[in-house]
């Protein structure tokens, strides 16, 4: 029996969030598979998963369409696990967005038809460098409008992989059919 990471990234750091998740699992002395939803061509085998890791970010307000298509088409493989969701947002690295942060998530749930046994709103990153003249005015006038920041050659990380890995552990440690609590990540 083992676990299956399945993410999907635009920038790199759900890429990232799903490696820390790997190697939490490996280390808890599990086998792991990841899945990138982005590649429509490699085929995904539930065949001995027992607890599936999904991690997606938001962007403009809504997780990847292809991450929504797997989770949709998949859904029976998934209610017959358990799973844990990671929303990847920079809402959700400030305590007075955190709710907008959880509206992203539940539109998700509500569009899919998925209900994740446990959940968490984890903080992404800002990557400067990276981003063409619409992205850098989409950051820096609508999701970190009004946000003193520093950013540090251009990249700022706000992700807590301390309060990540305590997540993954609970989440790994919990029974099968047991519902771990949802929180922040
Ligand atoms: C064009 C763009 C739009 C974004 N829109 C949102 C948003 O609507 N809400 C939010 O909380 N974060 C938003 N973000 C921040 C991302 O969620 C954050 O940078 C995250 O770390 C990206 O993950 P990724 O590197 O795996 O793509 C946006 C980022 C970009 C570049």
């Amino acid at each position: 029996m083992g676990i299956l990471v399945v993410y999907e990234t635009v920038e790199g750091q759900t890429r990232k969030i799903a490696q820390f998740a790997e190697s939490a699992v490996r280390q808890a002395g599990l086998d792991v598979i990841a899945h990138n939803t982005a590649d429509t061509t490699k085929p995904v085998s539930f065949a001995d998963v027992e607890k599936v890791i999904l991690a997606a970010p938001v962007h403009e307000r809504r997780h990847p369409k292809v991450f929504e298509a797997f989770i949709a088409a998949n859904l029976p493989e998934l209610a017959a696990r358990n799973t844990l969701m990671l929303s990847v947002s920079l809402k959700a690295a400030f305590p007075d967005s955190l709710e907008e942060a959880e509206d992203f998530l539940i539109e998700m749930k509500m569009r899919t038809g998925f209900t994740p046994d446990a959940e968490a709103l984890v903080a992404g990153a800002v990557r400067g460098k990276s981003y063409d003249y619409y992205a850098a005015m989409i950051i820096q006038h609508v999701v970190m409008r009004n946000r003193d920041y520093e950013l540090h050659n251009g990249e700022r990380e706000f992700t807590d992989w301390d309060a990540l890995g305590t997540k993954i552990s609970e989440f790994l440690g919990s029974k099968s059919g047991s519902r771990p609590t949802a929180g922040q990540g």
